[in-house]
């Protein structure tokens, strides 16, 4: 069959979703279609919902920069969202605008510079912690990744306003509640008076987060003036689109869309890159060689980051590969074309990085691990819209400068102390994120020789 044409929309019928999915399940229906379409604007026959799927970095940057305006949140995925993270930083218009200035100034490069000593002590003793768990014995790699990242993010969040075990208890309520979205997502033409599975749990999830955090804010606004670095601070200092102070709902559910936005998504990436390297034992052997040069047998600093070139590159092909925001959904506001494709206003758009980062037109033999493709000519060289982990646009991550450093430190730091086994089969699944199919076991030792 020759490959679809950019022209057109590549048509997949629902009797075609149907068998794919039941032969390689969802993420065999993504890949295949993918694969098949090689960029084109792919049309999925979902019964009534009909999205089109997006990869070709020219359309994308049609979608996410060029128009962008009539491409706005909107779709189920925020609308499900919805009372979970709030119309804050996860939604449009001048309440997201308040809170991505506020939050953006306070991830920008200053605040990693100021706040880089908090990040990379919080990175040394989360590492410790991990050792002390999985010396010579196994431990669930996404359950540790997912308290270190607890770790590091909470002084970033949250100032020192929560314990750690608070910190963790947030993020399990938080993926409960995520959890049980996945059928109101998969099937968005249901409204909401119609009740579905998980609803309740949703319910309960939200509730104990409110529990949880609203206190939290009542104290640190009662108590503020302190000038702090950390989001919860900004936020609390920073003004609505009326000129107020935000409110402490819309404060609450920004914090709990940073922990959705940010916590899975890096547990999971860094779970990935163990399962990745173990596989590539010269890809380690680099790592380790930089970051005994770099860190010279001390803890991380900050300023070690820019220099863990290697280690910056080998991240960067973990999250090609494996890019968490597999699905970035928008709707069209008003009709347009994508391409040569007319898009009807209504029209929900399914930009996937993950798929673009797969398009062999762009990634040669795409599915090699290869940290190489990140040298600066290579990157240089590429289409700039091309690879997009962290989005683009307007609605560009504003963690990722953080993640950055954050993954980076965790990566030096461990392999230049331990030698890491991972056990299991890991292969992804399609859920919000790509979370592993099985448990995949960690088990540090220390390390041979040097
Ligand atoms: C591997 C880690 C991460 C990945 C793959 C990731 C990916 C993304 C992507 C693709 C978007 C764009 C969504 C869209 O266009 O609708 C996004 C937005 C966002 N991310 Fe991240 N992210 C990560 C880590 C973080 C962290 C650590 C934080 C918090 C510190 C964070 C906070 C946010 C926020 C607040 C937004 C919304 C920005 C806006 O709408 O203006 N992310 N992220």
């Amino acid at each position: 069959m020759p490959p679809p044409t950019l022209d057109r929309v590549h048509d997949v019928p629902l009797r075609r979703v149907l068998s794919q999915l039941v032969r390689g399940g969802p993420l065999g229906l993504v890949e295949g279609v993918g694969r098949r379409a090689q960029g084109a604007v792919v049309r999925l026959g979902l019964g009534p919902f009909r999205p089109l799927l997006v990869t070709h970095p020219d359309h994308v940057r049609h979608v996410l920069r060029d128009r962008a305006e009539n491409y706005v949140r909107g779709a189920a995925m925020w609308d499900a969202l919805g009372p979970l993270t709030g119309r804050g930083i996860a939604g449009e218009g001048p309440g997201w605008l308040a809170s991505r200035d506020i939050l953006r100034q306070g991830m920008s490069g200053g605040y990693l510079q100021r706040t880089g000593e908090v990040i990379a002590d919080s990175v040394e003793q989360a590492v410790k912690e991990l050792a002390d768990r999985a010396l010579s014995r196994p431990v669930d790699a996404v359950a540790e990744m997912t308290r270190l990242v607890h770790r590091v993010i909470n002084p970033v969040f949250f100032g020192c306003r929560v314990s750690a075990a608070q910190c963790d208890r947030l993020g399990e309520e938080v993926t409960t509640a995520l959890g049980s979205l996945l059928w109101r997502m998969a099937m968005p033409f249901v409204p909401d008076r119609v009740p579905m599975p998980g609803d309740r749990a949703f319910l309960r999830a939200t509730r104990t987060i409110d529990r949880m955090l609203l206190p939290v804010i009542d104290r640190a606004r009662r108590q503020e003036g302190d000038g702090g670095a950390d989001l919860m601070s900004g936020l609390l200092r920073g003004r609505g689109p009326d000129g107020r102070p935000l409110s402490d709902e819309h404060v609450s559910r920004d914090i709990v869309a940073l922990f959705v936005a940010g916590s899975e998504s890096s547990a999971l990436t860094l779970t990935w890159a163990w399962a990745v390297l173990a596989r590539h034992p010269a890809v380690v052997a680099g790592v380790r060689q930089e970051a005994d040069q770099v860190l010279a047998g001390g803890p991380p600093r900050p300023e070690h980051v820019r220099k863990l070139v290697f280690t910056q590159q080998v991240m960067a092909e973990v999250m090609r590969l494996y890019s968490m925001a597999w699905a970035v959904p928008r709707v069209a506001r008003e009709d347009d074309m994508v391409g040569r494709v007319a898009v009807p206003a209504g029209t929900t758009l399914v930009i996937s990085p993950y798929l673009t980062h797969r398009l062999a037109e762009f990634w040669p033999d795409p599915l090699r691990f290869d940290p190489g493709r990140f040298d600066k000519q290579a990157v240089r060289e590429r289409h700039p819209l091309v690879y997009l982990p962290f989005g683009d646009g307007v609605h560009q991550c504003v963690g990722q400068a953080f993640f950055a450093m954050e993954s980076v430190l965790v990566l030096a730091t461990v392999l230049s102390r331990y030698e890491v086994h991972v056990s299991g089969d890991p292969r992804p699944r399609l859920a919000v994120a790509l979370p592993p199919r099985g448990r995949v076991g960690l088990t540090f030792a220390p390390r041979s020789s040097r």
